[in-house]
């Protein structure tokens, strides 16, 4: 068996094909530099005392810091390869406390050959779990339009 090495391309991927990204363990700092990058100082996020108070009993980390770090997991296999990444849907399904250690699975859901690009629009259905045995934490559908030949310059990646 030969075993091709990322970033893939359009061609590698075909619909049904699973992968699964290392682990990331979820720290303060990521809460504490993600409310300072957005903005977003939700007192569920960022007050302990607050946040023990909520449903979640203690802070949780924001949705779209999930929703990133997820992306971010998944993104050496097709670092080079991405024409632009089309489009993101999430559903938060649990909460990711500090210390959560969260992976990634991800399935190729449908593959579309585009007529305008080299290369086409692949759907990932990504699952985003949690150690304690497996949880789902949050779905997440990307679409991403991928180069067929190689790396998506533009030189590659528009049909001349
Ligand atoms: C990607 C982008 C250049 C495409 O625009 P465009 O050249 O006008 O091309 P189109 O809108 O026709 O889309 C290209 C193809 O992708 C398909 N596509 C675009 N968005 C899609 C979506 N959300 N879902 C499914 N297919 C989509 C189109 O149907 C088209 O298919 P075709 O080539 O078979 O006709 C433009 O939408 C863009 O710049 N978006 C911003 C991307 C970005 O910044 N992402 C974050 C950083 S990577």
């Amino acid at each position: 068996m030969s075993l091709k090495l990322p970033p893939y391309t359009f061609d590698d991927f075909q619909v049904g094909m699973k992968m699964r990204s290392q682990g990331l363990t979820v720290t303060e700092t990521h809460i504490i530099q993600f409310a300072g990058l957005t903005g977003d100082y939700n007192p569920l996020h960022v007050d302990d005392v607050f946040a023990k108070e909520t449903i979640f009993e203690g802070r949780v980390a924001h949705g779209l810091l999930v929703q990133a770090l997820a992306v971010g997991l998944f993104a050496p296999l097709v670092a080079g390869t991405t024409i632009a990444l089309l489009e993101v849907n999430s559903k938060f399904l649990k909460p990711v406390k500090i210390g959560d250690t969260i992976y990634v699975e991800s399935e190729v859901v449908d593959k579309k050959p585009s007529n305008k690009y080299n290369g086409g629009v692949i759907t990932f259905k990504h699952e985003v779990k949690n150690q304690r045995g497996g949880e789902t934490v949050a779905t997440i559908e990307t679409k991403l339009l991928i180069a067929r030949g190689g790396l998506a310059t533009k030189k590659n990646a528009l049909k001349m």
